[in-house]
């Protein structure tokens, strides 16, 4: 067949190109092939990337574009990137975190192996009190590279968007100056590593202010959540995006929270709970009430509060890695996506329920210990994780216009997933900027 010129495409503005991708699990929300099912996946795909975003999705072999670089930026030719037959997924996006802390609780791990409670040792002072001791003992420096470990860890394994808490300063001044080496982290990590464009973490930053009564205000507790409300709230605004809190006996109780929260609305942040964790607290009624963008472990929540949550848009936060800490039974995942809830998995990378910076190992439990199927918790895990953060226009899956943050894993199919178990499966992530 002979090509008419005139119709041939006009070149696509690219700088880079990543071509021989065995598998591009794309997760687009529009379809983009019929018969690949829910995660919509491309065998022989290329995906050309230009200022971050990717521009064009095809087939090798059906590839009508000729690609381009921009004439006035054009510093070099177009970066080619073979995946050479690998699967390639979006990055992994863990919406639950609280990886900013000094110290370690490994003693109270094995004391709760031997029959002490989670809760127990919050009310002995220890718990999450013992880390707000060591982070508030901490330099700025020592916090910086903990935290960095951890990022490079959970990068390593996938992830290019964390979300972070604070929550183990619970002053203004160690809140303040968590919440800033939070917002630094992203710079940070890649000036450190000399990297360019390539292979940085994106970090979404939270209040937790209200993680737990500090002990100075043990016998106050109305005297901190003014603290918090007209102190903390107010200044921090422009430094985190999300205020959460934790919503639960021995904790914030539901009136605390409703307070804060809606304190922490009225000035523009966007909200998420700690909720129905330990017990049934009333945190994801309250989600739903007040219209957070996410409620999160959920353990205790009824089918009433599930219907509330789905009805007012509030994503499902599910985290396994505490069930497996706590050895507490997993929540059922059938019961929130057979209702129609969103469902997202993180790791709630902490060091008193879930010290796992692993989104694949947090896909193995949620597969076998949660029922979830492969699809659902690949879903889980990427753009139900960017919805978690209101982040789903930008990120969490492959399509034109999104940003390239994706996972290129050593393995040709991807069904390897959540099998191929305690095996770090990811080669390297691709963030280009
Ligand atoms: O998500 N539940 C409250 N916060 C954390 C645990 C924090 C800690 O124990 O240090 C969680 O489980
Ligand atoms: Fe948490």
């Amino acid at each position: 067949m002979q090509s008419d010129p005139s119709q041939s495409p006009t070149p696509l503005l690219a700088d880079t190109v990543i071509r021989n991708i065995g598998q591009l699990v794309t997760i687009a929300q529009q379809p983009i092939d019929e018969a690949s099912g829910p995660l919509q996946v491309l065998e022989n795909a290329v995906v050309a990337v230009h200022d971050g975003k990717i521009v064009w999705i095809g087939r090798e072999h059906d590839q009508e574009h000729e690609f381009q670089q921009d004439e006035e930026t054009r510093s070099d030719s177009i970066t080619i990137i073979d995946a050479q037959g690998a699967v390639i997924t979006p990055g992994f996006v863990d919406s639950h975190t609280h990886l900013l802390f000094a110290g370690s609780r490994a003693a109270e791990f094995h004391l709760r192996r031997q029959g002490v409670s989670y809760s127990e040792l919050l009310a002995q002072g220890r718990g999450i009190l013992a880390t707000v001791q060591a982070t508030r003992e901490a330099s700025s420096d020592t916090l910086t590279q903990l935290a960095l470990q951890r990022l490079n860890t959970l990068r390593d394994y996938g992830t290019t968007t964390v979300e972070i808490k604070t929550g183990y300063g619970l002053d203004v001044t160690t809140e303040e100056t968590c919440l800033r080496l939070i917002n630094g982290l992203s710079a940070h990590e890649a000036v450190a590593q000399g990297l360019q464009g390539l292979e940085k973490v994106r970090v979404v930053p939270t209040f937790l202010g209200a993680h737990t009564i500090p002990p100075e205000y043990r016998d106050r507790r109305s005297a901190y959540i003014d603290v918090l409300t007209e102190k903390m709230l107010p200044s921090f605004v422009g430094l985190a995006r999300f205020c959460d809190v934790f919503c639960e006996e021995g904790a914030f109780t539901l009136e605390e929270s409703r307070r804060i929260l809606t304190r922490a609305k009225e000035l523009g942040y966007q909200l998420k709970l700690h909720a129905d964790q330990l017990s049934a607290s009333g945190g994801a009624r309250l989600a739903a009430e007040l219209g957070a963008t996410s409620a999160d472990h959920l353990d205790f929540a009824s089918d009433e509060d599930l219907d509330a949550m789905r009805d007012s848009g509030v994503v499902a936060t599910l985290l396994p890695g505490c069930s497996y800490t706590l050895r507490s039974p997993y929540p059922s995942a059938r019961r929130f996506i057979d209702r129609g809830l969103h469902v997202a998995l993180a790791t709630d990378c902490n060091p008193g329920t879930s010290y796992c910076e692993n989104m694949q190992a947090i896909i193995g439990l949620a597969m076998s210990a949660m029922h979830m199927s492969l699809e659902e918790a690949l879903l889980a895990t990427t753009i139900n994780g960017a919805r978690a953060l209101g982040l789903q226009d930008t990120i969490g899956s492959i399509e034109v216009g999104k940003r390239c943050e994706l996972a290129l894993w050593s393995i040709n199919d991807y069904q390897e997933i959540g099998y191929h178990f305690g095996t770090n499966l990811v080669r390297s992530v691709l963030v280009e900027s």
